[in-house]
């Protein structure tokens, strides 16, 4: 397994470009199988788990022919001769139960894997189900397995989430564009890839209306085209990388980035005393000489603080001047960076969905492990102001969901590298 080692090495400066979002090409990749046209996404970002949706898909029969070193993804389902998506390949990723919407509103039948929990949380797919239900799917969990049907297709239906779920929206989303009949979604996720994936669909022939609200109408039609859809810019990659120069110092420019991708999580960096600014190329980060100042935070969904940031925003906050209290109300158990953290010298008190961080002048570098995606980051962006060198091992999460992370910081003066293991 790899390791990437850091070295505290002073401000950064420069620019970093920010990759199409994970979180969007992971759904906008099963929409392929809508349709029997060929659907082509570009600015797709390179990343493991893009390779672990695109063996789903080419086991499910679907041609996906990756080019540009990746940047475009080219994929036609006119022969899907498989409906089984396997529990070897979704327990490695959870995104996987996003074929069975697709799967069952186009062919009337599929068979997928329950995914199981991952480190952060049981993350239990009933509402997905639940949607599917409502719009006429008869489902039989066996074996670890859910066995959907719809003989007759789906039918429109009336979907009122009890709470916010993004997968379980994109999964109902894409499969009421071929229900017969007019879906409602309510209390719909919000989230930019809902937009996108809702505006790739329309290019395709859907009909909806009210993606990025609450409430979203789909109006059935018979069959999808293919279509050419740019994947939107990864904001978690983008608020990832402006934490960099949150934490050394510097000034960096991150390209493509867009303030309303993330204004919540704007406005916290502002509250701390980090200067963002809107530049004709992205968002140019900059942090004077003061120290950083402790804010609260509390991770909604969209439009509110997104969970997948509250582990980089830690890391910033770990030397921040006064205490920070940050509040997960998304998942169960996302504080798996705080004792790796701790290790390098933070103070930080975790009581349920509450932690409590008191800021110190500087972390020291120490070995560490990365647990989960977002935890594993937190701990680049910690070992990059920290005293020292600071290892952290288990990089596989890493590279989930963030393309050449060690080019891109060498790139603004980070002292990075990567070393491979066994
Ligand atoms: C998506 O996961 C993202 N993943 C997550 O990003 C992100 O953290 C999450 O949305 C919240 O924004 C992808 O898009 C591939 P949810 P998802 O359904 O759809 C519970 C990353 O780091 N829930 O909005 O699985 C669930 O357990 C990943 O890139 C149910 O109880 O998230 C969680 O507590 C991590 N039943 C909460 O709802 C369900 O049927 C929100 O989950 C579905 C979800």
């Amino acid at each position: 397994m790899d390791s990437i080692i850091v070295t505290g090495n002073g401000p950064l400066k420069g620019q970093i470009p920010i990759a199409g979002a994970k979180n969007a090409c992971l759904t906008l990749m099963p929409a392929t199988l809508l349709s029997e046209e060929p659907l082509t996404l570009t600015n797709a970002p390179r990343l493991s788990d893009i390779r672990t949706m695109t063996e789903l898909l080419r086991s499910l029969g679907a041609e996906v022919t990756s080019m540009q070193d990746g940047k475009v993804l080219s994929m036609s389902s006119h022969n899907i001769h498989n409906h089984t998506a396997d529990y070897d390949i979704v327990r490695k990723m959870r995104a996987s139960i996003l074929v069975l919407g697709p799967m069952l509103a186009r062919d009337g039948h599929a068979v997928v894997s329950l995914p199981g929990g991952c480190a952060i949380g049981a993350r239990p797919v009933d509402l997905h189900l639940k949607a599917l239900e409502a719009m006429g799917a008869e489902l039989d969990l066996r074996e670890g397995y859910v066995h959907a049907k719809a003989p007759g297709g789906l039918k429109g239906g009336i979907v009122d989430f009890p709470f916010v779920s993004v997968g379980a929206t994109e999964n109902a989303l894409m499969a009421a564009t071929l229900a017969k009949g007019t879906t409602v979604l309510k209390n719909a996720a919000r989230e930019p890839e809902i937009v996108d994936l809702a505006r790739c669909l329309r290019k395709m022939g859907a009909q909806i209306e009210g993606e990025g609200t609450s409430t979203i109408t789909i109006q059935g039609v018979d069959r999808l085209n293919g279509a050419t859809h740019p994947v939107v810019t990864d904001r978690i990659e983008l608020g990832t990388y402006m934490l960099a120069p949150a934490i050394c110092g510097g000034e960096v420019e991150l390209l493509g980035g867009r303030i309303e991708l993330l204004a919540a999580f704007c406005e916290k960096l502002d509250a701390a005393g980090i200067n963002v600014e809107q530049t004709a190329l992205g968002l140019k980060v900059t942090r004077g000489n003061g120290r950083v100042r402790a804010v609260d935070v509390m991770t909604e969904p969209f439009p509110g603080f997104p969970t997948d940031l509250q582990a980089q925003m830690m890391a910033l906050l770990c030397t921040a001047e006064g205490v920070s209290v940050l509040e997960e109300k998304i998942f169960e158990n996302r504080f798996m960076h705080a004792p790796e953290l701790m290790r390098m010298g933070a103070k930080i008190d975790v009581h349920g969905g509450t932690a409590t961080v008191t800021g110190v002048e500087r972390l020291k570098g120490a070995p560490v492990m990365a647990t989960d995606l977002r935890a594993s980051v937190s701990l680049i962006l910690a070992g990059l102001a920290a005293e020292g060198e600071t290892i952290v091992n288990r990089v596989y999460h890493l590279d989930r969901g963030y393309e050449r992370v060690e080019e891109k910081l060498r790139a603004v003066g980070a002292k990075i590298e990567r070393i491979s293991g066994q």
